[in-house]
C-alpha cells in the first residue's frame, strides 16, 4: 500500500511543479501572502474584482503603462457584455492606418477612428523616448505580464502599491523617487499611484487603498495568466488520472504476483 502513496506523491509532486510559476529573482523585502480566489488547485478568478481591476488600470494605471497584450475584445473574458466592449473600445482612438482607404493628411498626421473590439488596449505613449520623457527617464514597464515577471506575483503587486512609505531617516532618497521596501533598493521612479477613493467603483465596492491594489492585483494576475482557470481544470483532470492508474497498474501488479505465488 505504500507503494502507491509514494507513487501518488510523487505524481502529486510533479503536477505541482507544472503549476508553479517561474519567477525572477529580486531583492526588495519579500511580499507577505494575501488570499486570492484563484489560489490552489481549485481557484477561480472572481470576475466581479478582475472588472474593478480593469477600472483601476484604465483609470490610473493607463495613463503611464501599457497592457500590450489584451485586446478590447478579451474583456468580454472577465465578464464585459460584447455591448460594453464595444462601447469601453470607443472611447479611444487609434490611427486609422493607410489599409483602410488609403487616406492620409498631407500634412503627414494621422487619421484616427474609434477603437473597436479587434483592437489592442490603447498605449499611453508612442514609443519608449516618449514614455522615459514624461517620467523623469524611468520607463513604467508593460504591465500585461508583470505578475509573472516578478517575485511573488500578485502579493508584490498588492505589497507594492500599498508599500509606499516615508523614507526614514538618514536613507540617501535620489530626486524624483518614493520610498518602498517592497522595490528592490527600496526606492522606486513611481510615485504613489493609489490612495483611498482613487477610484468610485462602478459595482459599488468601497474604493478603500488594500481593495483598491487587490484588485488591479487579481487584474493583472488575469492578464499574465488569462488560461489559469483551464489550466487548473486540466491539471485536476490529470490528477485524478494519474491516481486512477496508479491504482489499477497495482491492482495489475498484485494481480499477477498472485498467480505466481
Ligand atoms: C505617473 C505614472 C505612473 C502611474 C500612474 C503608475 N505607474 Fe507604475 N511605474 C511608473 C514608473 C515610471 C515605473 C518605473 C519605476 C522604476 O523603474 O523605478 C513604474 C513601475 C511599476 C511597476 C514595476 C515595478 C517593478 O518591480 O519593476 C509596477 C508593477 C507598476 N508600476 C504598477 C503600477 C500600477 C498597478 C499602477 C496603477 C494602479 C501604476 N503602476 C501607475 C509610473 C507610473
Amino acid at each position: 500500500m505504500g507503494k502507491i502513496f509514494i507513487a501518488a506523491g510523487l505524481a502529486l509532486g510533479l503536477s505541482f511543479g507544472v503549476f508553479a510559476s517561474d519567477a525572477s529573482a529580486s531583492s526588495g523585502k519579500a511580499a507577505p501572502s494575501q488570499e486570492w480566489t484563484f489560489d490552489g488547485v481549485f481557484g477561480n478568478f472572481d470576475r466581479a474584482q478582475l472588472k474593478r481591476g480593469y477600472q483601476v488600470y484604465q483609470e490610473v494605471c493607463a495613463a503611464c503603462h501599457s497592457l500590450s497584450q489584451i485586446y478590447y475584445r478579451n474583456l468580454s473574458e472577465i465578464g464585459f457584455t460584447e455591448d460594453e466592449v464595444k462601447k469601453i473600445a470607443a472611447e479611444f482612438e487609434v490611427p486609422r492606418g493607410p489599409d483602410d482607404e488609403g487616406e492620409t493628411h498631407e500634412d503627414g498626421e494621422q487619421i484616427m477612428r474609434a477603437a473597436k473590439p479587434f483592437d489592442k488596449l490603447v498605449q499611453p505613449y508612442a514609443n519608449e523616448q516618449a514614455a522615459r520623457a514624461a517620467n523623469n527617464g524611468a520607463l513604467p514597464p508593460d504591465l500585461s505580464l508583470v505578475t509573472k515577471a516578478r517575485k511573488g506575483g500578485a502579493n508584490y503587486l498588492h505589497a507594492l502599491l500599498t508599500g509606499f512609505a516615508d523614507a526614514p531617516e538618514g536613507f540617501k532618497m535620489q530626486d524624483g523617487m518614493s520610498y518602498n521596501v517592497y522595490f528592490p533598493g527600496a526606492q522606486i521612479a513611481m510615485a504613489p499611484p493609489i490612495d483611498d477613493d482613487a477610484v468610485e467603483y462602478a459595482d459599488g465596492t468601497k474604493a478603500s487603498k488594500d481593495q483598491i491594489s487587490r484588485d488591479v492585483a487579481a487584474f493583472l494576475t488575469w492578464t499574465a495568466e488569462p488560461e489559469l482557470e483551464d489550466r487548473k481544470r486540466i491539471g485536476i483532470k490529470v490528477l485524478i488520472f494519474l491516481i486512477i492508474f496508479t491504482a489499477m497498474l497495482y491492482a495489475v501488479k498484485r494481480r499477477v504476483w498472485a498467480k505466481l505465488h
